[in-house]
């Protein structure tokens, strides 16, 4: 049996995770959201997969939290990241966390996929779009291949600029949420409440309020159907993104909250 633990803002990862599990065939696919609820965190399995974006080159801070907390046994174990342009040490920070628990990651893979930080890369065009997506799947049936053929490979550690950067990120990402501005345009509907995999939105008659938490995943400023949420200088009319094979309903049901 393999576990499959995810970690996706606008379903990128979770759409590899998905495809993974079905390319597996033994396998299951556990929200990293919900489970870092739980008081204790058991992660038990022949084989184990994290899977996540990258979050400015290092992994988001729920995943370096669940990976720290979590006791982890398996016989094998992989992370797989993806990304917009460069994943920089992502694998190194999981490879370093499993280290302290004197734990060895066996496989480290890549997966390109859109870009979706939409607030300070802007919405990518149709064609490169088309191009990433494309890339995705392919990269996601090779690491797939790799992880039934219990592939190894080596994930360097030593990423002392990723490693400032990501930590700087760190230490600004709970307290980012309040830099969103909610528009006229919003109705109160709550969608992006219900989608955000940190609970840090709270509904009010008046639309939603942003609390600390927040991973900045780009959920709900991405799946909001009426682009009521913005983020510095991105535009109301710039197109949102997110995978175009995940609807927002099938994020609820895995259990972003
Ligand atoms: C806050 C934030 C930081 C990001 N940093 C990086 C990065 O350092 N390198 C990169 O290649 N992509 C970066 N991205 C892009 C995402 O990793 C990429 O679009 C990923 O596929 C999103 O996955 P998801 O749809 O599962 O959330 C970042 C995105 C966000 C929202
Ligand atoms: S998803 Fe958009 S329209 Fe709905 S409550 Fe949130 S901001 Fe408002
Ligand atoms: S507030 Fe928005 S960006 Fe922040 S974690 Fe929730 S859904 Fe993601």
């Amino acid at each position: 049996m393999t576990r499959i633990y995810y970690f996706s803002g606008t379903g990128n990862t979770y759409w590899s995770a998905k495809k993974l599990a079905q390319r597996i065939g033994d396998a299951v696919i556990v929200s990293i959201s919900r489970e870092i609820k739980q008081p204790e965190i058991r992660v038990e399995a022949d084989a184990v997969v994290f899977m996540f974006p990258a979050y400015a080159y290092g992994v988001p801070v729920m995943v370096r939290r669940f990976l720290e907390k979590a006791e982890i046994r398996a016989g094998y174990l992989a992370a797989l990241v993806s990304y917009g342009s460069s994943p920089g040490g992502a694998l190194a920070e999981v490879s370093r966390v499993l280290g302290r628990k004197k734990l060895v990651l066996n496989y480290g893979g890549r997966i390109p996929a859109v870009e979706n930080y939409i607030p300070i890369f802007g919405a990518q065009k149709a064609e490169l779009r088309n191009r990433r997506l494309a890339l995705q799947a392919e990269a996601t049936e090779q690491a797939a291949a790799a992880i039934v053929s219990r592939t190894s490979n080596r994930v360097l550690t030593f990423r002392p600029f990723a490693g400032f950067v990501s930590a700087l990120f760190h230490i600004g990402c709970p307290r980012m949420g309040r830099l969103f501005r909610v528009t006229a345009a919003c109705n109160a509907c709550g969608l992006c409440a219900r989608i955000c995999p940190a609970g840090a939105i709270s509904m009010t008659g008046q639309g939603p309020v942003f609390q600390n938490g927040c991973e900045q995943c780009q959920a709900c400023l991405n799946f909001c159907p009426r682009k009521a949420i913005s983020f510095g200088r991105l535009k109301p009319d710039t197109e949102r993104y997110h995978h175009p094979e995940v609807a927002a309903e099938e994020l609820f049901e895995v259990g972003h909250k």
